[in-house]
């Protein structure tokens, strides 16, 4: 039977499950210090949108390809592409506990075409959070203890969030 939705309006619906969740997470991390980080540049739709709300920090940016317009692409040292399994740990020796707020859009079509990947790369990303940082998925890639919030605005497009650790307002040293 053919699905209720086009592939229209699942389309509008990830979009606009991904504007909200990124504008109600640039409320959240207002008012604190660290850097961004998108995990998953794919066309840099989601990217571009947080260069418009984070316009004062650092957004470290990886993929395995650089596939968007030269408008779009990040600067050469914030760029970080190849196999997440290798860049993330790689850059997390530079930049280890100073990522605020990490948007990994990491899915595909396909679930089951992701080699695992939502077993895997929360594990990568961890090394990066600040005290007291967002993640936000378009996957489940909660650790244990990673304490999960409720994202608003996602219902009719599933969207993941978690809290790590206790906020911290101070000032970086
Ligand atoms: C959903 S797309 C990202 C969409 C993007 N945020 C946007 O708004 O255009 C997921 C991206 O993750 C990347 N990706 C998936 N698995 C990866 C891996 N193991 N290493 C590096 N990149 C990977 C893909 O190349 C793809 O560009």
């Amino acid at each position: 039977m053919r699905p209720l939705k086009s592939t229209l309006d699942r389309m509008i619906d990830r979009l606009t499950a991904q504007r909200v969740a990124l504008g109600w997470a640039a409320g959240c991390v207002a008012g604190t210090h660290g850097m961004v980080m998108e995990v998953g540049l794919g066309k840099g739709r989601t990217y571009d949108h947080l260069r418009t709300l984070f316009p004062a920090r650092d957004i470290l940016v990886f993929d395995m390809w650089l596939r968007v317009p030269t408008a779009l692409v990040p600067d050469e040292d914030r760029l970080f592409l190849g196999d997440f399994r290798d860049t993330l740990p790689k850059a997390a020796e530079r930049f280890g506990r100073s990522v605020r707020l990490v948007h990994a859009d990491v899915g595909s079509a396909r679930e089951e075409d992701e080699d695992g990947i939502s077993g895997w790369v929360g594990g990568l990303i961890e090394p990066f959070l600040a005290p007291g940082a967002l993640v936000l998925s378009d996957r489940r890639v909660g650790l244990s203890g990673w304490e999960e919030v409720e994202v608003p605005g996602t219902e009719a497009w599933p969207y993941f969030g978690w809290r790590v650790g206790p906020l911290s307002l101070l000032p970086p040293p």
